[in-house]
C-alpha cells in the first residue's frame, strides 16, 4: 500500500530521515528551482564529501595508495576523469607538449591539488618539502559524472548527471589494504560502470549499472527498484555507501544508523533542487533517422506496446504508484529482492544513446538486445525493419 498513498512532501528532505517512513514523495509537477539552491547543490555534488574522509582516508588507507601507486595513466585507465577547467593554462601547455609526466604518482597529487580529478577530493600539504597526499574523500560525481574529453581521452569540461561507465569503482576500491580478499574478490568481479549499493549489507555480489542522474524532475520514485525519493537514496548513498558523516533510518530495510553531527542531512535539499535541475541531454540531429525513428513511436505506442507502461513524457508508469514484478518484465528477480519493494520501476527513458548498457543488470549491451528482450518476452513478431524503426525511436529521445 505504500505507493498508493500520496502524501505530498515540501522539499525538505529531511524529512526522510528523521520521519523514517516510505511515502514522501518529490512533487508530480515540474517545480520552479530556487539558482541559490541549485548553485549550492551543484557544489555539494561536486566536491562535499560529506567527511568521508573518516571511512576513505582513516579506515581504508586509500590516500597511501594513490601517493604511493596511482599515477594519472593509471587513474585514466581505471574511468577516473580530469576536469581541465580547473588546470592552469601553463599546465595544460605542458601536459599537451607531452612535458607532464603521466606516470608518476606526484602528478595525480598535483592533480588532486588542483581539485581536477572528478569525483576525488583530496587534500594536500608540504612534508619534508614535498607535496603529500593527507585526506582524500569521494563526492557524488565519482560515479555520476564524467567529461566531454575535449583536450584529451578522459579530460574534458564536466557532465554532471551521466553516469560514468568508464569508471571501475570495484577495482579502485580493491586497491585499498584494508579491505579482506573475500570482498576484494567481489569487487573485482563488478567491472565498469557497475557498482553493487547493497554488498555491505547482504554480502552478495549482483552490481547495477550506474543509472543517470539527469532528467529526474517529475519521476516520483527513484532507482532501480521504486524504492523511494530522490533524497532518500542520496541520504542511502552517502551515509551507508559513501561513509558519510550523517543519519540515515529506514526500518523496511532494518538499517539505522545515527552518527552526530550530521552533515549529510542539512544538504539534501541543494542536491535534490541540484539533480531536479539535471536535464537528460538530447541526442545530435543526425545521430538517427528522423523518418525511421516517426515509423517506431508508432510501433512504440501501438504494435510493440511499450507506452503501455514507459507512458506520458517522462516515459514511466510508476507516478500512477505502478511497479512491476521481476517476471512481467522478464528480469533476474535477484537484485530486486534486496529493496524495498521486490519489483522493477519502469525506467524513465532519457538519453537512452549516452548510457549503454540497458537495464538493471546491464543484460541488454545494445538497444537492439532491449528490443530483442521485448520481441521474445511478448511475443511481438516484430519484423526486422520494425525492430531497426524502433531502435532509431529510442535513440531520439
Ligand atoms: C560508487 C558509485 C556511486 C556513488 C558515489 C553515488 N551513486 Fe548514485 N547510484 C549508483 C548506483 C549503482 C545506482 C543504482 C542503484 C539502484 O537503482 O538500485 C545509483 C542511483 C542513483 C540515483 C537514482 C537514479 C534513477 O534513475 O533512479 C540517483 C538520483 C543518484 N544515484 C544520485 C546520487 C547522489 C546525489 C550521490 C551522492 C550523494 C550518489 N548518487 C553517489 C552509484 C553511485
Ligand atoms: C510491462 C511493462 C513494460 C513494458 C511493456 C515495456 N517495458 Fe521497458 N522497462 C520496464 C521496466 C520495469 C524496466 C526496468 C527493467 C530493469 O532495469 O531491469 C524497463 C526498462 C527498459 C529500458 C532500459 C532503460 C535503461 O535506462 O536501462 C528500455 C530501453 C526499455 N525498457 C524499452 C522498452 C521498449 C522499447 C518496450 C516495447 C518493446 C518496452 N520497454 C516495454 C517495463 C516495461
Amino acid at each position: 500500500m505504500q505507493l498508493a498513498s500520496r502524501i505530498m512532501v515540501t522539499l525538505t528532505a529531511a524529512a526522510v530521515v528523521a520521519c523514517d517512513h516510505a511515502t514522501s514523495t518529490t512533487p508530480d509537477e515540474k517545480i520552479s528551482l530556487d539558482p541559490a539552491l541549485v548553485a549550492q547543490g551543484r557544489d555539494v555534488f561536486r566536491f562535499n564529501t560529506f567527511e568521508d574522509e573518516r571511512f576513505w582516508t582513516d579506515t581504508a588507507r586509500m590516500h597511501e595508495v594513490v601517493q604511493a601507486a596511482v599515477s594519472p595513466a593509471t587513474a585514466l585507465a581505471v574511468g577516473l576523469k580530469v576536469d581541465i577547467d580547473t588546470i592552469p593554462q601553463a599546465v595544460r601547455d605542458a601536459i599537451a607538449g607531452g612535458k607532464v609526466d603521466l606516470t608518476s604518482p606526484a602528478t595525480t597529487v598535483t592533480l588532486l591539488k588542483l581539485g581536477a580529478v572528478v569525483g576525488l577530493k583530496g587534500t594536500v600539504q608540504t612534508v619534508n618539502g614535498r607535496d603529500t597526499l593527507v585526506r582524500l574523500g569521494i563526492t557524488c560525481a565519482l560515479c555520476h559524472s564524467t567529461v566531454d574529453n575535449s583536450f584529451a581521452p578522459g579530460i574534458g569540461h564536466r557532465l554532471d548527471g551521466y553516469p560514468n561507465h568508464d569508471l571501475n569503482v570495484g577495482a579502485i576500491v580493491a586497491l585499498s589494504p584494508a579491505i579482506p580478499a573475500a570482498l576484494k574478490a567481489i569487487l573485482n568481479s563488478w567491472g565498469r560502470g557497475k557498482y553493487d549499493p547493497r554488498t555491505n549489507f547482504d554480502g552478495k555480489n549482483l552490481p547495477a549499472v550506474i543509472p543517470p542522474a539527469y532528467g529526474l524532475s517529475g519521476v516520483r520514485r527513484e532507482i532501480y527498484t521504486g524504492d523511494d525519493t530522490v533524497s532518500y537514496w542520496n541520504a542511502y548513498v552517502a551515509v551507508t555507501q559513501m561513509h558519510g558523516q550523517g543519519s540515515f533510518r529506514d526500518s523496511r530495510l532494518n538499517i539505522n544508523i545515527t552518527k552526530s553531527p550530521d552533515v549529510v542531512t542539512p544538504l539534501l535539499p541543494a542536491l535534490l533542487a541540484y539533480q531536479l535541475s539535471l536535464a537528460a541531454p538530447k541526442p545530435l540531429a543526425g545521430t538517427f533517422d528522423a523518418t525511421a525513428a516517426a515509423r517506431g513511436k508508432a510501433l512504440f505506442d501501438g504494435t510493440a506496446r511499450c507506452s503501455s507502461c514507459h507512458a506520458g513524457d517522462l516515459f514511466t508508469d510508476v507516478n500512477q504508484g505502478i511497479l512491476h514484478s521481476p517476471a512481467e518484465v522478464g528480469q533476474n528477480p535477484a537484485y530486486a529482492l534486496r529493496s524495498v519493494t521486490g519489483k522493477y520501476r519502469t525506467t524513465p527513458l532519457r538519453a537512452l544513446f549516452q548510457h549503454a548498457p540497458y537495464f538493471h543488470d546491464g543484460s541488454a549491451a545494445t538497444l537492439a538486445a532491449v528490443v530483442d528482450h521485448y520481441d521474445q518476452l511478448f511475443a511481438l513478431h516484430l519484423t526486422a525493419q520494425q525492430k531497426a524503426d524502433l531502435i532509431e525511436y529510442l535513440k531520439s529521445l
